[in-house]
């Protein structure tokens, strides 16, 4: 496996247990708001589940229809921002919402509002966010201690670069707010990105041990705040 796929798929092994579960054997109506160039899109629709990608990118959108033809499989890509998604996707009309790497560049409130509409009452919502305490301790890392202090107390701070970062009691209030019961919240990379990438592409086996030491700590409500993601599973109630 080439480095870079093999680093995305350490990065992403925790969210895939999580969302296959939550999916079961049969084939789900799925919506991947901000789904992008189809990470997740071309995977779920391979296993077949029937997707349809919202997303404002023109760019995005063109590179993930190349990567469907050269795939062979069907996904719907469909340009739409999250203010207009009940429109663009339907209102009850996916068994499960995917909100990954998005909630931190959209308003929230609204964001978790529109997913709602769109699932289908008892639909799951699988979210993943960039985790706050992580970022500080990163930005603390590379020096940039100001910006540190700043990421700490401030809920709204948004980075240019990545957007808000969120707590998990943060996301338990919004998620309650919007009518969404947790299933499940997962620690997602919480070493991965502490590891020198060199160690993993050239060391043979580190990339599996590093995936089983993902998964051994993900459900471990203790290495949540060292997360640099959170995975939530969540029901429309
Ligand atoms: C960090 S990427 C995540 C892509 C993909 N979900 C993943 O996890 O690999 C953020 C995506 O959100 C999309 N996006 C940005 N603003 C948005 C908005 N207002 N509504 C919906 N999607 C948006 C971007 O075009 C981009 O594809």
């Amino acid at each position: 496996m080439a480095s870079r796929e093999q680093r995305g798929s350490v990065r992403t092994a925790v969210i895939w247990d999580a969302l296959e579960a939550a999916l079961g054997g049969s084939p789900r109506d799925v919506v991947d708001l901000g789904g992008g160039t189809g990470g997740f899109a071309v995977r779920l629709a391979s296993s077949g589940h029937r997707v349809r990608v919202v997303d404002p990118s023109p760019d995005a959108l063109a590179a993930l229809s190349r990567r469907v033809q050269e795939v062979g499989i069907d996904v719907s890509g469909l340009q739409g921002d999250v203010a207009d998604l009940v429109e663009v996707a339907g209102a009850d009309s996916a068994d499960v919402v995917l909100c990954h790497g998005v909630l931190e560049v959209v308003d929230p409130v609204l964001a978790l509002d529109r997913l709602g509409a769109v699932l289908r009452p008892g639909g799951r919502l699988s979210l993943v966010v960039g985790q706050r305490h992580a970022a500080v301790v990163a930005r603390a890392m590379a020096g940039h201690f100001g910006q540190a202090l700043g990421l700490l107390d401030d809920t709204a701070a948004i980075d240019a670069r990545t957007g808000r970062r969120f707590t998990v009691d943060e996301l338990t209030a919004l998620l309650a707010a919007a009518g969404f019961t947790i299933d499940a919240v997962h620690a997602v990379r919480v070493f991965t990105d502490l590891v020198p990438a060199a160690l993993v592409d050239l060391e043979p086996g580190s990339a599996a041990a590093l995936v089983e030491l993902e998964r051994a700590v993900a459900e471990r409500a203790e290495y949540l705040p060292l997360a640099t993601q959170l995975h939530v599973l969540a029901t429309r109630s």
